[in-house]
């Protein structure tokens, strides 16, 4: 897509433990453009971490508040953002991201997937479960969702900045 994409927030989608966040940041600094991280930015409007958020209030409410952030983000200057793994599943939010940015899914086994979260894992979908289960099925669900993004790069079990490279690669 040659340099199409400039001027468009950068936008990477894919599930838990694919590295949104740390290629993302990473990626934000090769291009030189600023980084933020939807998750992060999510908690501090709400004045609580994620965790809390679901079990308070539920899903359904932190996917509309996701939705929310991503929309105040998505403001027409080039950034990067990394989403929570939900996000681009959402039809609202993922219509949002499709029209409005680039959007990038970083695609890696669910083997690798579950060996990275199993690392830090805060997140309420994995509370007390086996990741590699949660994982294989949010991915059945959710990766012909992601296969939607405008590019898709491999994440497997290689540096992140073997990704990065990748994304700057394909972005020309
Ligand atoms: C979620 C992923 C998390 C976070 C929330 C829900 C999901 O973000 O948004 O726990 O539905 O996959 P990460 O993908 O950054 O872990």
């Amino acid at each position: 897509r040659g340099a199409a994409w400039i001027g468009q927030p950068i936008v990477l989608v894919g599930l838990m433990g694919a590295g949104k966040s740390t290629v993302g940041r990473r990626l934000a600094t090769r291009l030189g453009l600023p980084f933020v991280d939807a998750d992060t930015e999510i908690e501090s409007a709400a004045g609580m971490s994620i965790s809390d958020i679901f079990a308070q209030f539920g899903e359904a409410y932190f996917r509309d508040g996701e939705r929310r952030v991503i929309q105040r983000l998505i403001d027409g200057r080039p950034k990067v953002i990394a989403t929570g793994g939900g996000a681009f599943v959402n039809d609202e939010t993922r219509a949002l991201i499709l029209s409005e940015a680039l959007a990038i899914w970083l695609d890696a086994p669910v083997e690798v997937l579950a060996e990275r979260v199993r690392r830090r894992d805060t997140r309420p979908l994995l509370r007390g479960r086996d990741p590699a289960a949660v994982l294989r099925d949010l991915a059945a669900v959710r990766n012909p969702l992601y296969a939607l993004a405008h590019l898709r790069v491999a994440s497997a079990n290689a540096p992140h900045e073997t990704t990065v490279r990748a994304i700057l690669e394909a972005l020309g």
